[in-house]
């Protein structure tokens, strides 16, 4: 059995997840989707929220379980047997950091890294920037799934009439 985690912070899910997750999906028996819980950083969905939304955007992708998990992610891997890390490059800037990630985590637990260099049409999306175009009122319905565009818009409208 191949299995393979594929992690994040999925604050919250784009496109350019998804592109990644169902290119990993193909390529392994077995894909967890990992929300990472960084502690020290208050994300704008609760993580319970990112996992709901993940599920709702691989409902397609039989293979693909979503978890989720607060410490170092070799220790994830480790607990849940899983060998393989797989990360999307949206461009070269990505694999500086990724690439430092990688070599630790081989140092670490001997867990290697696949790249997946994500499709030229998502390359520009980062959940940062979703975030911030939403919170202003632009359109990013062509950039995530419909449930995260629909709950992005509800806390717009909140934030707006607040
Ligand atoms: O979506 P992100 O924020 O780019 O994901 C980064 C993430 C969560 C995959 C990375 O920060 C991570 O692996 N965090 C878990 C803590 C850890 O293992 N740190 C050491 C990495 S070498």
């Amino acid at each position: 059995m191949r299995r393979a985690v594929c992690p994040g912070s999925f604050d919250p899910v784009t496109n350019g997840h998804v592109d990644v997750i169902t290119r990993a999906a193909g390529l392994y028996d077995e894909l967890v989707v990992a929300v990472l819980v960084n502690p020290g950083k208050a994300g704008l969905f609760s993580v319970e929220e990112r996992m709901d939304l993940l599920r709702e955007a691989v409902t397609d992708l039989p293979n693909v379980t979503v978890d989720s998990f607060q410490g170092l992610l070799v220790d994830y891997c480790r607990s849940h047997e899983i060998p393989v890390i797989v990360k999307g490059l949206r461009a070269v800037s990505d694999f500086e950091y990724e690439l430092q990630m990688a070599q630790m985590n081989r140092e670490l637990a001997a867990v290697e890294t696949l790249f997946v260099p994500t499709a030229p049409q998502v390359g520009h999306l980062s959940s940062s920037l979703v975030k911030q175009v939403a919170k202003f009122g632009g359109d990013v319905s062509r950039l995530v799934p419909k449930a995260v565009d629909d709950r992005l818009r509800e806390r717009a409208r909140r934030e707006g009439s607040s």
